[in-house]
């Protein structure tokens, strides 16, 4: 029995911000993003819209592609930083808002590897006896991010994705995860406070410490490397090699990144589905919404080889090869 993807959706608020506005917010340029990053706009919340919200949208369309109906899910996973509350589970409300009335429900916070250690988790029960999993990853990065610093303000966007994984049999479907963390260098990106260590108090809001900080330079080095490390070691793990893979769909943060690590896995351009010039970098909702981009733009197609690739706060990386 292996664990399949059915169906995939996506879904990003209505309001776009492009370079220019961030030009108005801090002592930037569109052409320092775009030649830094590579990002042109990214959507951005309405007040009050919050992490369900995008999470509800996303998983109805994938569970639309999917025909899988609300009542026949055994279990939500939401990967999200930005949830709704500190509890209960942003999961919770999302199996509420699509009445999936037998599902179990919670979150996973392994910041942008989220979507990908929890298609992992959904492959393991899913190859143990469930039969439908919806796994969504959805942020609302523009709630911790601090519209002052212009070190992180240009990075980050808003935006849900989701995959329903289902049982199936046959060769199509998942074919390995790998899951790796180094918390060492977990102050390389954080949100200081508004946890355990330091709550919410007029102080943290004073110095700002509620919104997301990151030493990117050190961060981008750390990014290539580990890339490159799971993709081979995912690629040996299934006795392949680069020429194998139909499609690579890697964590959108940044096109030098991406370009590095395309060099030195000798893995040619058009094989990377990139997206992160519309949406920047929406943390652990970024990889399914290029996917779900990939798939309805039909560069997926039946037996097509696909790897995901993910980076992120803890540190946390993360891969998946998949026969779709
Ligand atoms: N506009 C103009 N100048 C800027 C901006 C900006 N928005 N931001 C920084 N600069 C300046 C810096 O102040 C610095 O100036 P200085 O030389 O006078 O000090 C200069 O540009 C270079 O800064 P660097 O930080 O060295 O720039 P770098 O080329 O590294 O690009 C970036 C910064 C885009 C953040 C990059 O390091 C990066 O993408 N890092 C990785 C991010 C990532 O992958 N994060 C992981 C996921 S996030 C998560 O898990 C939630």
């Amino acid at each position: 029995m292996r664990a399949r993807i059915t169906g995939t959706g996506s879904y990003a608020p209505a309001r776009i911000m492009t370079n220019a506005d961030l030009e108005g917010l801090v002592a930037t340029s569109d052409e320092w993003i775009r030649e830094r990053t590579g990002i042109r706009e990214r959507h951005i919340a309405a007040t009050g819209e919050a992490c369900s919200d995008l999470a509800v949208q996303a998983g109805k369309r994938a569970l639309a592609a999917a025909g899988v109906a609300p009542a026949d899910l055994d279990m939500i996973l939401v990967a999200t930083c930005t949830g709704d509350y500190p509890l209960p589970a942003t999961a919770c409300l999302v199996q509420y808002q699509l009445g999936a009335t037998k599902a179990a429900a919670c979150d996973l916070a392994a910041a942008c590897c989220g979507f990908v250690y929890a298609l992992s988790v959904a492959d393991a029960y899913v190859r143990t006896g469930m039969k439908h999993v919806l796994v969504i990853g959805s942020e609302v990065m523009s709630a911790i991010t601090d519209w002052t610093d212009r070190n992180t303000c240009v990075l980050f966007g808003d935006g849900a994705g989701a995959a329903v994984i289902s049982a199936s049999d046959g060769e199509r479907g998942i074919l390995s995860t790998h899951l790796r963390s180094d918390g060492a260098l977990c102050d390389l990106i954080a949100v200081p406070a508004g946890g355990s260590r330091q709550p919410a108090s007029e102080k943290v809001v004073g110095e700002r410490l509620q919104y997301i900080k990151m030493k990117g330079n050190e961060t981008f080095k750390v990014a290539v490397r580990s890339l490159e490390e799971i993709a081979r070691e995912t690629l040996a793990a299934n006795q392949l090699t680069i020429d194998a893979l139909d499609l690579y769909v890697p964590h959108q943060a940044n096109m030098r990144i991406l370009n590095a690590v395309s060099d030195r896995l000798g893995l040619p351009k058009e094989k990377i589905m990139l997206n992160l010039d519309r949406y920047g970098n929406t943390s652990a909702a970024s990889i399914p919404i290029a996917l779900d981009e990939a798939v309805r733009a039909g560069r997926v197609k039946d037996g097509s080889l696909v790897m995901l690739g993910a980076f992120g706060a803890g540190l946390t990386w993360a891969s998946a090869l998949i026969r779709w």
